[in-house]
């Protein structure tokens, strides 16, 4: 199959780039130089503590010198070069890990993996994140295999994907939709407008894929909220993801005061990307750290812990080469007892996880091959729904290639075969688009973030003139300024002595010059 050839070369490009960019950094003098003035990077970071991590992880906490700039972010993948002291000849350690907690003097990095960190001191630098790059090829390896394409080893081998499901996504057979006069739905969100609902309705009587396309704005995110309730309400099982972190949780948190016993979410990542507070208490790290199975996990941690502190004041070798094989009995008995050694990677703690329902929100920000690995978790029955809008940026890539294909080609013209993808850039959503046409989705018609006048640009270039159903622009009412003030020193945070007039006809507020603060 040509298309998922096509686009394993292109992540394997995009890979040797990003890992060209990083060796890059770490070895020319100047290019670290640059990345420690910028914060990205510091240079031989003192080791103040290692400890053990749910699942076994080490987390090492660094000191920063004084004057140390330092933009990393929780979160963010970092690689970390040292010279091991645990073999004595100072061999060079390179690590990878993630930010997990920042201060003004500290950082501390978990690392992945049976990692030994075993150097006093270390240069981090940001890095990029190669567990992404092997999850895309290794979902897309897996496709070839279902659809019979390779014999290459697949790294799973539960595929339970449907065959009309990956005819419509991958061989160019129209998506079909149930015509049987189903009983009218009952929808949750009264608030929900005409082209919502519509679209509700559409995905839930698609037979296998259905896209909602909604310009910025629009409501696709609260459009998915419902789709997900009235999904969950007729029983299915759902999974539910968005292309980042910061989209996930908006989900999650949009999904919150919804919740009752039929419907419950958790929340499957680092929970150090967790943005957002109400969201928190569902990840799964959560929910293990405070079942039965997480305290047993927390005694052995403990042991390791105490373990990890002999290992640093230990100076002979043969000793501390003991102690570290004691840390690996330790790490194979904390994942053996706790099924959260899995926590961190979610490929791992969906492994024999299928679903009837795979949504992706901000699809359009999505590399095909990311959408893959939510894909493959469909059960045969499952429907593929995806939310986006192809005129909006595309995702974020090293590789340069043509921009996205040309909007207007998509929206109302007959439809395409699919070519071969020649740029990661082209997503899932553009290419169903562009395969089935305007019949695979639904439209949002009506603004609900922009200012009418802010809006009429992106309107009349990108979206208006084109759309039969004209996107309503409604101003949306501008709340009352707030004047927050600092308690403290009583110090007001806006400045709104300059505003000289409300503009006619609306609430907006004009500025004569800029805003003091
Ligand atoms: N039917 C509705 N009635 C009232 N408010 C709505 C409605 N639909 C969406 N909104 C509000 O409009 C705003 C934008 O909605 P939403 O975030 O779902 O749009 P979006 O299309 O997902 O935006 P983006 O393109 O940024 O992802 C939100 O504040 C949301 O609560
Ligand atoms: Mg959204």
């Amino acid at each position: 199959m040509e298309i998922i050839a096509a686009h394993r070369e292109l992540v394997l490009r995009e890979r040797q780039l990003a890992q060209a960019e990083e060796s890059e950094n770490i070895n020319n003098g100047v290019r670290m130089s640059a990345l420690v003035r910028v914060g990205l990077a510091v240079k031989n970071a003192r080791v103040e503590s290692v400890r053990t991590g749910l699942g076994g992880k080490s987390i090492a906490t660094f000191a920063l010198g004084q004057g140390h700039s330092f933009a990393l972010k929780v979160g963010d993948p970092v690689v970390a070069i040292g010279a091991s002291s645990s073999t004595g000849d100072q061999e060079r350690l390179v690590l990878r890990g993630v930010v997990s907690k920042t201060d003004t003097s500290t950082f501390s990095v978990s690392f992945s993996g049976d990692a030994n960190v075993s150097f006093d001191s270390a240069t981090v630098a940001k890095a990029d994140s190669a567990a992404t790059f092997d999850r895309m090829d290794a979902a897309l390896k897996d496709l070839q295999n279902a659809i019979g394409f390779s014999s290459e080893k697949a790294s799973s081998k539960h595929l339970r994907i449907g065959e009309s499901l990956l005819n419509v996504l991958l061989h160019g057979t129209q998506p079909s939709f149930s015509t049987r006069p189903a009983k009218p739905i009952e929808f949750l969100n009264q608030m929900l407008n005409d082209s919502q609902k519509d679209a509700v309705a559409k995905c839930l009587a698609a037979d296998a894929v259905a896209l909602i396309h909604g310009p910025p704005g629009t409501g696709k995110t609260e459009t998915v909220v419902e789709l997900v309730r009235q999904l969950v309400k007729r029983g299915d099982r759902v999974l539910l993801c968005g292309p980042s972190n910061i989209s996930v949780d908006t989900l999650a948190a949009r999904l919150t005061p919804h919740l009752n016993p039929n419907l419950q979410f958790t929340r499957i990542g680092h929970p150090s990307r967790v943005r957002r507070d109400q969201v928190l208490t569902h990840t799964l790290d959560i929910r293990v750290r405070s079942s039965d199975e997480g305290q047993i996990a927390n005694d052995v941690r403990a042991e390791m812990d105490a373990t990890l502190i002999k290992i640093q004041k230990c100076k002979r070798k043969a000793e501390r080469r003991t102690l570290y094989d004691d840390m690996k009995r330790l790490r194979a008995e904390l994942r053996s007892r706790c099924c959260c050694y899995t926590v961190w990677l979610w490929f791992y703690v969906l492994q024999n996880e299928y679903f009837d329902a795979i949504v992706i929100d901000e699809s359009s920000q999505a590399i095909e091959a990311e959408s893959w690995i939510a894909i493959l978790k469909a059960n045969p029955k499952a429907r593929v729904f995806l939310a986006g809008d192809h005129l909006q940026l595309p995702p974020t890539v090293k590789s340069s290639s043509p921009s996205r294909t040309p909007p207007v080609s998509t929206l109302f013209n007959s439809p395409q075969l699919t070519s071969t993808p020649t740029s990661l850039t082209q997503t899932l959503f553009d290419r169903l688009l562009s395969t089935h046409g305007p019949s695979i989705k639904s439209m949002l018609t009506i603004q609900y973030r922009m200012h009418a006048t802010i809006c009429k640009h992106p309107s009349k270039y990108f979206y208006n003139s084109l759309l039969p159903p004209r996107i309503r622009l409604i101003p949306p009412p501008i709340p009352p300024p707030k004047r927050p003030r600092n308690k403290r020193n009583n110090i007001p945070v806006h400045n709104l002595h300059n505003i000289s007039r409300r503009t006619r006809g609306n609430n907006a507020r004009r500025h004569k010059r800029p805003i003091r603060l």
